[in-house]
């Protein structure tokens, strides 16, 4: 395993950006764990299959299922599905479907795996806690819930999508509650994660704060 940075934190936080920013300036692989919960909800809606379906039905289902991360892309059984990942719709059943144990340990040897002979920069949920519990550096972002639903919000009309401030609040909570709440790897900050306020701060500050700290302690 090589070096390990680990990023978790709650949905609109700005992991995504930073990471793969930070990454770049490292020259350390990025892994986005969020794309492959995406991209196993995408193939589960493609396979007709319904999040009250049982544990049976979706282990049979996920023997034809390769995913993988690659030089920022996500790649399902060979086809790269990144654009297919990000409407709201996959975003929902992604948090649904990652609270089923059996697409946890489905996806924790792919994650794993991509620690193999590189150095990583990872991001997601449970990274810093159960997927590299000994990462080198860990980190955990947040921002207020007013700040995470503007940028969704944003983010969701450059998508051309029909949404309101409301509900873009509305679902950064309703995402929060299910993320924290469920009983299989819940979101929580790591013991020996620095945390990080990304809610009045630029990307760029965020990003020279995490680089004077790897500087600071090689
Ligand atoms: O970061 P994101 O919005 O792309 O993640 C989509 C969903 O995947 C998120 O709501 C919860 C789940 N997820 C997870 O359970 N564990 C991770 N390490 C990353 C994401």
């Amino acid at each position: 395993m090589g070096k390990v940075i680990a990023i978790d934190g709650p949905s609109g936080a700005g992991k995504s950006t930073i990471a793969r920013m930070l990454a770049e300036r490292l020259e350390f692989v990025y892994l986005d764990t969020g794309a492959l919960y995406r991209a196993a909800a995408l193939f589960f809606s493609m396979k007709g299959i319904r999040p009250d379906d049982s544990d049976a039905v979706l282990a049979e289902a996920l023997k034809s299922a390769g995913i993988h991360f690659d030089k920022g892309k996500v790649i399902l059984n060979g086809k790269d599905v990144s654009p297919d990942i990000r409407t709201p719709e996959v975003g929902h059943y992604s948090s649904v479907f990652s609270a089923r144990k059996i697409v946890r340990d489905f996806l924790l040897g792919v994650q794993r795996k991509a620690s193999l002979g590189n150095d990583l920069v990872v991001e997601g949920r449970d990274t810093a806690t159960v997927i590299f519990p000994d990462a080198w550096k860990k980190f955990y972002m947040d921002a207020s819930v007013a700040e995470r639903a503007k940028r969704r919000f944003r983010q969701l009309k450059e998508m051309g999508l029909d949404v309101t401030e409301e509900k873009a609040e509305r679902d950064v909570i309703e995402r929060d509650a299910r993320d924290q709440g469920r009983a299989i790897a819940p979101l929580t900050k790591a013991k020996d994660a620095i945390i990080l306020d990304t809610t009045d701060r630029s990307i760029e500050q965020i990003l020279e704060t995490i680089l004077d700290i790897i500087r600071s302690d090689p």
